[in-house]
């Protein structure tokens, strides 16, 4: 068995013993596992024994009901070994087949409507274990890989840093400091000097996570972000995001309520032109492990499976009008709904016609009423990806802006909201598309479940500052129950 683990805790051994006291099963075939995690050993282990289950049943039944030689059987037999092996011998973090691994299901119903499951005895035994083995995985908990691959993507860092990847989806690129003690001093040195390297990992990678290296305070993320970007980072002006302004620049990351999962999204992608080209968050107070995650998402593979359905594609060409209402400082709604930001919060100042000017030079339109400021963004459903032309990326925020029960937690809540926004100049948001018809909740929820479907996680260490490419990359939170510190920064 090949372990490569940075983590090796007490539930991991467990794990590790629960493996090697199957002998039996590692003597059909070698059980070779890169990425740990207990997790991912409980469901490797289950899909394997399932495999083995459905193969051999497979071929008795044929044994018995088509009376086959048992030479051929055995031969069946073992190529199917053969075949379930390749898959799980060379699955790692770091290979193409570990999407194939994870299919394993997929390969099982195959060959079950091969062979044709059906009312006989066989095929009840077949179904009876099958479901035994499931009903097992179903207690497995989600994956959350706690192993790591290392890579060598630049031999320009190399001497100075390690890295890794932690999932098979290759986001984040972890990136730790070789020497132990390494300073913020000599790490500003290294970045500042071979700057052009990384800014190749972030194109290629989408996603780095500086690990390791002493990030004590806001001084030291927003240093680390100037020596890496060598850009200064923009206050978050004109978002929707409910964030406190920690030092110009640094704001908290979101202050959404714990219990919610804020969705995949690209930042400010609700804007004309008006979206950072990085987002980075660094972790001040680590989430407890496996919740509070802050997920990330290829863009472009995602934008392909949207667009890859008509109901989607058949808005490429479309605008759509994503609304926000602020009342002013210390109004009702703000009070009961800490997301509801006001106009002061929201845009930074409380002079109505700098206000009038922030939105002017960012194409808002905004409109006032009493106490209230609505604000309109006309932007399209997809845009060209700046960085590779050829592709097509949704972005937009539609899924953020649109009031449906998912997003507000539930159904009691979604009731309790239209009550308390029953008057349109108070509602926190809306959404329409360009005509002024809404949008159907069918659509907006059929994003969540490939958003959901497609969220990449890794579990966050205090000190850690997360660089994201924010066209290639999208993101959102996970819930999570207890203490999380997560700060937030925009760098256009
Ligand atoms: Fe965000």
């Amino acid at each position: 068995m090949n372990l490569v683990t940075h983590n090796s805790n007490t539930e991991l051994m467990k794990y590790e013993r629960k493996l090697a006291s199957i002998a039996l099963l590692q003597r059909l075939g070698p059980f070779n596992v890169k990425v740990v995690g207990q997790d991912f050993i409980e469901r490797s282990f289950l899909e394997k024994i399932k495999l083995y289950t459905s193969a051999f049943l497979s071929i008795f039944k044929k044994q018995i009901y088509f009376e086959t030689s048992m030479q051929e059987n055995l031969n069946l037999a073992k190529k199917k070994i053969e075949e379930i092996n390749t898959i799980h011998s060379t699955v790692s973090i770091d290979s193409p087949n570990a999407k194939v691994y994870f299919n394993a299901r997929q390969i099982v119903d195959t060959w079950n409507k091969n062979f044709g499951i059906q009312n006989n005895l066989i095929g009840k035994i077949q179904n009876w274990l099958l479901s035994k083995i499931d009903s097992q995985w179903k207690n497995a908990p989600l994956i959350s890989y706690e192993g790591t691959i290392n890579v060598n993507p630049s031999e320009v860092l190399e001497k100075f840093f390690s890295f890794s990847l932690v999932n098979y989806q290759k986001k984040p690129l972890v990136i730790e400091p070789k020497e132990e003690k390494i300073t913020l001093e000599a790490f500003h040195k290294i970045a500042e000097e071979h700057r052009e390297a990384f800014k190749e990992l972030l194109n290629k990678y989408g996603a780095i996570l500086l690990r390791g290296f002493p990030v004590i305070n806001p001084d030291d993320f927003s240093a680390i972000l100037k020596s890496v970007l060598n850009r200064s980072s923009v206050d978050y002006v004109g978002g929707e995001g409910s964030r406190t302004k920690i030092k110009s620049g640094v704001y908290t990351s979101t202050e959404a309520p714990q219990q919610y999962t804020i969705p995949l999204h690209n930042e400010l992608s609700c804007t004309i032109d008006d979206f950072p080209k990085y987002i980075s968050f660094a972790c001040f107070t680590a989430p407890a492990p496996g919740t509070g995650q802050t997920l990330l998402g290829d863009s472009k593979e995602i934008s392909e499976i949207i667009l890859g359905q008509k109901q989607f594609a058949d808005l490429k060409d479309k605008t759509v009008l994503h609304i926000s209402r602020h009342g002013t400082e210390g109004n009702f709604f703000n009070k009961v709904n800490i997301t509801h930001k006001t106009f002061q919060s929201s845009f930074g100042t409380d002079n109505k016609e700098e206000i009038n000017n922030i939105c002017a030079k960012k194409k808002f339109i905004p409109k006032w009423t009493d106490e209230y400021l609505e604000v309109k963004r006309r932007t399209p459903c997809t845009r060209p990806n700046p960085n590779h032309p050829d592709q097509t990326l949704w972005f937009n925020q539609i899924h953020l802006y649109h009031a449906n029960p998912k997003i507000r937690g539930g159904w009691l809540n979604h009731i309790l909201a239209n009550l308390l926004y029953c008057r349109e100049k108070t509602r926190q948001y809306d959404v329409f598309f360009e005509d002024g018809t809404p949008i159907p909740r069918k659509l907006v929820y059929e994003l969540y479940r490939i958003y959901e479907e497609k969220a990449i996680r890794f579990d966050w260490k205090k000190g850690d500052v997360l660089i994201l490419d924010n066209i290639e990359v999208m993101h959102g939170r996970a819930s999570y129950n207890g203490p999380r510190k997560i700060l937030a920064s925009l760098i256009p």
